[in-house]
């Protein structure tokens, strides 16, 4: 899988072109023939190959670069895109406070672009299970594509169905579902035999009144304990030698992500007969 290869490089492998302190990342699929243009400096594909990461290259101009296999985080702000992707800065919150272990039966809709896809798959390893539900052709190809060009094939721990989440969850016993839909309150109903119990929901929505409208559908539910929502800031900073100073270009911003956990609900089995009070969503005075 090409995310965990070391070695040198073959084709099919990302990789990327770094300075320091000079111009950006240039990051690009190896190739078994044509040619890399970085910014004016051209390199033949079938030169890199069989070099090892951390190699130093000289283009014919004589600038210098280094090459690498790009993180994870790179490749997902990097790859090919259709529908907007979840980036590193809310996919890396999502991993923690959703709390994503080795082993988790995880199902996310929609697939989009695949890049929480595969934050997902890496947190799951290969004990796990990742189901992605999508309704749009485009989508489901090219998060395939994107699934694939990173792990190297398909990996076989990840199930891509084509479904409408808003019609129901037909996969069971799930520890964890992630959504990046419109309406996420519309899946809340399909937890309710979906989701195993002290599992946990999340949604990834762009604006704030969808945050509110999922929440509120979570507090109305009564299975939800736990509610958490928050805004992720990243603000890069650029390091010179004589001065420090934040990036120009500020990271707007993206969205909210917000957490539950899934409880027993009035009357189901697993509710506390003894009257021992159960903090829950829905709170009334919150
Ligand atoms: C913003 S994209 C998801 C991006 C993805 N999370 C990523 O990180 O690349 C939203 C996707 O949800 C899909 N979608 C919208 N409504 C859906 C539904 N009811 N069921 C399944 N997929 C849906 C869209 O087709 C689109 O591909």
């Amino acid at each position: 899988m090409t995310s965990t290869r070391s070695g040198p490089f073959a084709a099919g492998d990302p990789i990327e072109f770094l300075q320091f302190g000079k111009a950006k990342p240039y990051l690009v699929v190896l190739k078994e023939q044509g040619t890399i243009n970085v910014r004016g400096h051209r390199f033949p594909h079938a030169e890199l190959i069989g070099l090892e990461p951390g190699a130093r290259v000289t283009s014919p101009q004589g600038e210098e670069f280094f090459l690498v296999r790009p993180t994870l985080a790179r490749w997902i702000e990097s790859m090919p895109r259709f529908a907007t992707t979840i980036y590193p800065k809310e996919a890396g919150p999502i991993l923690l406070y959703a709390d994503v272990f080795p082993g988790a039966r995880v199902l996310e809709a929609g697939l989009g672009s695949g890049g929480l896809s595969l934050a997902l798959l890496r947190a799951i390893g290969p004990s796990g299970r990742l189901f992605s539900y999508d309704k749009r052709d485009r989508s489901l190809q090219q998060g395939a594509a994107n699934v694939a060009q990173w792990f190297g094939e398909a990996p076989s721990t990840h199930t891509i169905r084509e479904a409408d989440v808003y019609e129901g969850i037909p996969d069971l016993d799930l520890d964890r579902v992630i959504l990046d839909v419109p309406e996420p309150w519309q899946v809340v109903p399909h937890t309710q035999h979906a989701l195993r119990r002290g599992g946990i929901l999340s949604a990834f929505t762009p604006s704030i009144t969808q945050a509110h409208a999922f929440g509120n559908a979570l507090r109305d539910s009564g299975r939800f304990a736990d509610l958490l929502m928050l805004e992720t800031i990243q603000r890069p900073w650029k390091v010179g030698r004589r001065s420090v100073r934040p990036e120009n270009q500020s990271t707007p911003n993206t969205g909210f992500v917000t957490f539950a956990r899934h409880v027993a609900g009035k009357g189901e089995a697993g509710e506390a007969s003894s009257g021992e009070r159960r903090e829950s969503a829905g709170d009334p005075a919150a």
